[in-house]
């Protein structure tokens, strides 16, 4: 129920800030899991296929949408990999068992090809590597590393040349495993082990290169029972040896109670401000001056309830796993996770939307076919083109609506950016079902004149989605009557719909 209907109002003042947008928080991440790597990203034969069998129409729908850090290769997939399968002569590649994901795995997509891939992406895109901590430890880490990164000179760097990548990749940053709180994980492990094997390997892994950047794992999720207890614990072995500490979340909507997940990103600030709680009792009680950033490397609307692996799927390759097929809905929830992230900009330095194509991703490919944007896809590459520079400070005064999960929550989320260029862009969510909500925002301290746009996904259907058939179902529209005049900007909000509001 609405409690009101005055409009939701905030003030933005460019001396008030929270930090600089780290273009890293605009992430995603490919898995070794159905159809991410084969027909989505990677499809030899596809009519737009390239010599190296990447999908030309995926990469510019990739490049679209503007991720920049994309982690590799899982997942829960990289706790039971060797990287050495996925280097050398694809035809030699060992086809194995991929235990996460009930799959055979061909490794007909590796290493180098997943570089090939993130150079293909652009400049902009880095990638993200993590290493197997669940069946392996330091000495594979460490050979995996001198295998990417040395120049040349040793068995594994000259291995790599021999591979025909004379170059050496040049990984700057690498994750610590991969959800090894969860007992799901192959070679799950108690904080007290996974710390130890964390600092040892960070430690090795320092050993050859002391300026990568390192991601200890955090907790898969803060309904984890041993959420901020394992990240103490974690911490503790791994403070000045590691970055960041990763979190996780998914979210979906539960028994109908939509008004709830309308309303998922008040777990996920909260879960963020825990998680900085945390890292910085850590750090007070090491009496470190050093800071712990966050890595919340998963992270999306995922319809898990729905998911389950079917016994006659097991062990193929590459079938249709986790292909959550979004609406408007989700399309909103996810515009204000986006939010949540940028609102948190100073911690929260590295995001990856989970994950990139096919698997509950905002990219579907069909085998042979076309490839499209789901609802979700609009949010994110708004956010990536527009929310770079500094995130305003912004405390909303807005009225409420009732939630069984979260009790009074307002209707607007919003944040705001500052570009270099003095240009200031506006994210709102209007969170109510039925309401269009008025909303009003004092700019103080700005040259600001010109409303250049405001647009909005929203649609009369929540359930909206975006097919093969209709892939242009739900995009950006227009929204008239936003004003801005004697320093105040003026608009509506429909109702269920994120807004991009851009001000020169
Ligand atoms: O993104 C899907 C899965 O979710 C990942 O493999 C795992 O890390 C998480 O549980």
């Amino acid at each position: 129920m609405t409690r009101s209907a005055r409009p939701a109002r905030f003030t933005l003042h460019p001396d008030f800030a929270v930090g600089d947008v780290d273009p890293r928080l605009f992430g995603s991440f490919v898995e070794h899991l159905g159809r991410c790597v084969y027909t989505g990203i990677h499809e030899p034969g596809h009519p737009t296929a390239d010599g190296a069998g990447l999908r030309g129409d995926v990469l510019d729908l990739i490049r679209e949408l503007g991720v920049t850090a994309i982690r590799y290769p899982g997942g829960n997939f990289v706790s039971g990999h060797k990287w050495e399968d996925s280097v050398g002569p694809v035809d030699q590649r060992p086809r194995r068992l991929d235990l996460a994901w009930r799959s055979t795995e061909t490794h007909r997509f590796g290493l180098s090809e997943f570089i090939r891939f993130v150079r293909a992406v652009g400049p902009q895109a880095e990638p993200m590597m993590a290493v197997n901590l669940g069946t392996r430890g330091v000495a594979e880490a460490i050979e995996l590393q001198e295998y990417a990164n040395h120049p040349s000179g040793t068995a594994l760097s000259d291995l790599r040349a021999a591979h025909g990548d004379k170059d050496p990749y040049d990984i700057r940053l690498w994750c610590l495993g991969n959800e090894m709180d969860g007992p799901w994980q192959t070679g799950h492990k108690t904080a007290e082990e996974y710390g130890r094997l964390a600092a040892e390997t960070a430690r090795a892994m320092r050993q050859i290169d002391p300026a990568l950047e390192l991601v200890a794992c955090g907790s898969s999720g803060r309904s984890m029972e041993t959420f901020a207890a394992w990240e103490a614990t974690v911490l503790a072995e791994t403070y000045d040896l590691v970055d960041h500490i990763s979190l996780h979340a998914y979210y979906e909507e539960t028994d109908g109670d939509r008004d709830s997940f309308l309303a998922s990103a008040v777990d996920m600030e909260s879960f963020i401000e825990t998680a900085v709680a945390t890292c910085d009792h850590i750090g007070a009680r090491l009496k470190s001056t050093k800071r712990i950033n966050l890595s919340f490397d998963e992270w999306n609307v995922w319809y898990q309830r729905r998911t389950a692996l079917r016994p006659e799927e097991d062990w193929q390759e590459a079938p249709r796993l986790l292909e959550d097929h979004y609406t408007v809905t989700d399309a909103v929830v996810l515009g204000s996770l986006l939010i949540a992230l940028l609102r948190h900009a100073d911690r929260v330095t590295i995001a990856c939307l989970a994950q990139l194509v096919n698997v509950i991703a905002p990219i579907l490919t069909e085998p042979g076919g076309p490839a499209w944007r789901q609802t979700t896809f609009h949010p994110f590459a708004q956010a990536s083109r527009h929310g770079r520079g500094r995130v305003l400070d912004v405390r909303v005064d807005s009225p409420t609506y009732d939630t069984a999960k979260f009790g009074a929550v307002p209707l607007l989320h919003a944040t705001a950016v500052r570009a270099d260029d003095g240009t200031v862009t506006v994210f709102a969510v209007n969170r109510g079902q039925t309401e269009p909500l008025p909303l009003e925002v004092t700019l103080l301290g700005m040259d600001l004149t010109t409303v250049v746009e405001h647009t909005a996904v929203a649609d009369a259907d929540p359930e909206a989605r975006n097919t093969l058939d209709d892939p242009e179902r739900v995009t950006p529209h227009d929204v008239a009557g936003t004003r801005l005049g004697d320093g105040v900007l003026t608009a509506t909000l429909e109702p269920l719909s994120w807004n991009v509001i851009r001000l020169a």
